[in-house]
């Protein structure tokens, strides 16, 4: 069956290559998925070769992890790793029909990338974000074909979450989408349209779920105390092990997205700011306490 709102199939090109902008944990396990799913060849870039090696050691290790659960043969595990390579320019996408950029939250330094991204690749190669809260429309803006950008956004962790939010940008066409959609759907992941507003539809909800519960800690009540309130509704993971999945910064920064368009609606942490500010890498902590260590 179509997806709600999804152009007809027929429209989609054909992806045999694909590149990703960002060797972070999310570009590397979208990277994987992408070698898995579409046995095509995968260049992953950075901007220096020991962010490169990292993103290409963990897709190694999580096809040795397939392979030991016996998830995919020895063969098959040699070569999803030989589809799986680092470059450190853009040339090397340049034969890609499907780009993907998942580096910092920020629309100057996604369209800085696009912009150098356009410069090598063919015309007809469909531009993808994973933005989790910024405009498509506003990323594509200074593109010379803004008509093939498009959203799609994965969820953490990437292997594990069937949904798939894809984004039709103001100026996407009815052949970028389509595509998008067909490689949801090779990827085995479950496709919904959404529309190009702040956070989109998920990040909306989650973000609103987890400003509350983190904001009954700011106003005292004790994290654990909130923790355990919740984890017999039947939630997969705690409120603050999903904050710790997802990354402090993002959640923060998605929730700043949501104050600026929603101001009555969605308010940011002094905490959790603050605790990002400092560079906290751990999980929100009960008293907040930046002297502590
Ligand atoms: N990478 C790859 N595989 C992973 C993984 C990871 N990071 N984490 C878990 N898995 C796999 C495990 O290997 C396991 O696979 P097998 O069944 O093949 O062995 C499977 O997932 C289940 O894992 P576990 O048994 O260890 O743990 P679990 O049953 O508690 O499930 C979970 C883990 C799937 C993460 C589950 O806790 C969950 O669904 N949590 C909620 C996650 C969520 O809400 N994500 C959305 C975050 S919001 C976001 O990402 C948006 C954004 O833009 C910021």
């Amino acid at each position: 069956r179509r997806p709600a709102g999804a152009p007809d199939a027929s429209l989609a090109r054909k992806v045999t290559k694909v590149g990703v902008v960002g060797a972070g944990l999310m570009a590397s396990q979208m990277a994987l998925l992408f070698a898995r799913r579409l046995q095509v060849p995968v260049v992953l870039t950075d901007l220096d070769q020991a962010r490169l090696d990292k993103g290409v050691s963990y897709v190694h290790a999580e096809v040795d992890k397939l392979a030991g659960k016996g998830r995919v043969s020895p063969d098959q595990a040699n070569r999803l790793k030989a589809l799986v390579t680092g470059s450190l320019t853009k040339d090397a996408f340049a034969d890609a029909d499907f780009v993907i950029e998942a580096v910092f939250e920020d629309l100057t330094v996604k369209k800085q990338v696009f912009a150098e991204v356009e410069a090598v690749v063919r015309a007809d190669c469909v531009l993808a974000t994973n933005t989790s809260s910024l405009s498509v429309t506003a990323m594509g803006e200074d593109l010379a074909h803004p008509e093939r950008l498009v959203g799609f956004h994965f969820f953490n962790p990437v292997a594990v979450m069937p949904l798939l939010e894809i984004v039709r940008g103001g100026a996407t066409d009815d052949a970028t989408l389509a595509t998008a959609f067909a490689v949801g759907k090779a990827l085995k992941k479950s496709s919904v349209l959404v529309k190009d507003a702040p956070a989109f539809v998920v990040n909306r909800l989650l973000t609103r779920f987890m400003g509350e519960v983190i904001g009954a800690v700011d106003e005292g009540t004790p994290l654990e105390a909130a923790e355990h309130a919740l984890d017999r509704l039947g939630l997969p993971m705690t409120p603050f092990a999903l904050l710790q999945l997802v990354g402090p910064a993002v959640g923060l920064h998605v929730a700043e997205t949501l104050h600026e368009a929603f101001p009555d609606r969605f308010g940011v942490s002094a905490n959790l700011a603050k605790l990002v500010a400092a560079g906290k890498p751990g999980v929100y902590r009960p008293d907040f306490s930046l002297d502590e260590e």
